[in-house]
């Protein structure tokens, strides 16, 4: 039976038979003995393979090169060598998959993170990525987790959708029609009658009008897809298809909904550290040697809670120049943000009371008739990690606020309804899975902690 590498490293139970299969990192030695250094995924760590040339001629070995597949059992036995307690003195090595030495692209060298991206069929062999996608899995188990402590209902929203969450326009349209000759009315717009759902649909921005139905109904819920923007994607932080967590609150205003999103973010941070010790210390000693110390003040400091009105003082007055210029009532750049965020509070900030007109529709408006209950969290590195918002509640200023905004009425309908049907204050936030990983990994690019980053001209895998 095939035991994991990760688990043979951290036993010690040896002088054991035992078998192991993975992919081969490196092979080195001399004419008494070979080193293979094997790794399974289960661990950063590789298992050392010694391979003594009386049982293996160098031609039984020509196979196990960088990047094959082997299977290889023998004896763990402890390891007079540094760098590890056990290794295994191999009785049998069978090679499942070869990976020719003069054409497999991962040799020993270590390769630019540019150069892995067009590789993403292999990328994920490397050490890097090895961690990075642990990891993701470690972040997306404690999104459960927590949820699930803490009395939230995961709920699935869908992914094909007929209305435009963010009110922004930046959809990607899904269509059976014929692009290039679609039906027409009368008026010679395009009949989307006759579009398989009989309307107009696209990919879902945000699962939150949904998620909203459901938290009117189970009190906490949330959801945890994929989601879709078709924006300019062409940043660090951006992908054209990223997931997101969203939870939604039934009886929460902007205060609980600020407690929520502290309390959450400290516990998957906390959760990295303490569940995925040996990927984030390579991360940290390869890429980033602030990263842990990072992680760790993140979870011992409160956040700064702050008055969108007070930070546009603060960068007003600020020395630095910026780029973009900042008034009351402009949005806040990435620039602005990370200057409240690393040089002025030198910590994580949420930001509350953004004026309305840079926000969606459905936030609750506040009594000053200028600002609604909006909450952006701001990391360092990163800028902003979160969104969200009290939601408007209230049927009248609802319908208001959609109409001022120029958004379809009929398409909201149902959400409309929500508020005349036994309506109840509610507030809940977004959470970018791929800015989480950016923060708790330290890479500095979001196309590097997702599998397949899907980004303008990308779509090759
Ligand atoms: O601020 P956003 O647009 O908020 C919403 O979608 C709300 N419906 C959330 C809610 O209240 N339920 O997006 C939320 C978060 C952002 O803070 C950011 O972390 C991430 O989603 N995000 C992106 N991540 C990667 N690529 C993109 N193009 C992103 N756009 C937003
Ligand atoms: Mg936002």
């Amino acid at each position: 039976k095939r035991s994991k590498v990760a688990a043979l490293l951290a036993t010690t139970e040896i002088d054991r038979e035992v078998l192991v299969k993975g992919w081969v990192r490196t092979k080195r030695g001399n004419k008494f003995v070979s080193f293979i250094a094997l790794n399974d995924g289960s661990t950063i760590n590789n298992i050392q393979l010694v391979a003594d040339a009386e049982k293996f001629s160098e031609d039984s070995l020509r196979e196990v090169t960088t990047g094959a597949c082997i299977a290889a059992s023998g004896i763990l036995v402890a390891s007079q060598g540094k760098g590890q307690t056990v290794e295994i003195q191999v009785n049998n090595i069978e090679v499942l998959g070869a990976a020719d030495p003069e054409k497999y692209p991962l040799q020993k060298k270590g390769h630019s993170l540019e150069f892995l991206r067009e590789i993403a069929h292999l990328r994920p062999r490397t050490n890097t990525f090895g961690a990075v996608l642990r990891m993701r899995h470690a972040m997306a188990f404690a999104v459960h987790k927590y949820f699930n402590d803490h009395g939230f209902y995961y709920v699935h929203t869908p992914i094909i959708t007929g209305s435009d969450a963010e009110g922004a326009g930046q959809m990607f349209q899904v269509t059976t029609l014929d692009p290039a000759n679609p039906p027409k009315t009368e008026t010679g717009e395009v009949d989307y009658t006759e579009d398989f759902f009989g309307k107009q649909t696209n990919l879902t921005v945000s699962g939150q009008l949904e998620g909203e139905v459901a938290a009117m109904a189970l009190g906490q819920i949330y959801t945890f897809g994929p989601t879709f923007r078709a924006e300019n994607s062409n940043t660090t932080r951006h992908l054209a298809e990223f997931w997101m967590i969203e939870p939604e609150m039934a009886f929460a205003d902007l205060t609980d909904n600020m407690d929520s999103a502290e309390e959450f973010l400290k516990f998957l941070v906390m959760y990295a550290l303490n569940n995925c010790k040996d990927d984030l210390q390579f991360l940290n000693d390869m890429y980033d040697k602030e990263l842990l110390n990072r992680l760790n003040f993140v979870v011992q400091n409160s956040f700064q809670r702050l008055e969108y009105t007070e930070a546009i003082e603060i960068l007003k007055s600020a020395k630095q120049k910026f780029e973009f210029p900042v008034e009351w009532g402009t949005d806040l750049q990435s620039e602005h943000e990370r200057y409240l965020v690393e040089k002025h509070f030198k910590k994580p900030v949420i930001l509350i009371n953004y004026p309305k007109h840079i926000k969606a529709f459905y936030m609750k408006q506040n009594e000053d008739g200028k600002t609604v209950r909006a909450m952006d969290v701001l990391f360092p590195g990163i800028g902003e990690i979160i969104g969200g918002s009290q939601r408007e509640e209230n049927y009248e200023k609802l319908a208001q606020r959609i109409q001022e905004m120029g958004i379809h009425e009929e398409e909201l309908w149902w959400y409309l309804e929500l508020r005349k049907f036994g309506t109840a204050p509610h507030a809940g936030y977004g959470l970018g899975f791929e800015r989480l990983m950016l923060f708790v990994t330290g890479m500095g690019n979001i196309r590097d902690v997702i599998p397949f980053p899907r980004f303008p001209k990308s779509a090759e895998f």
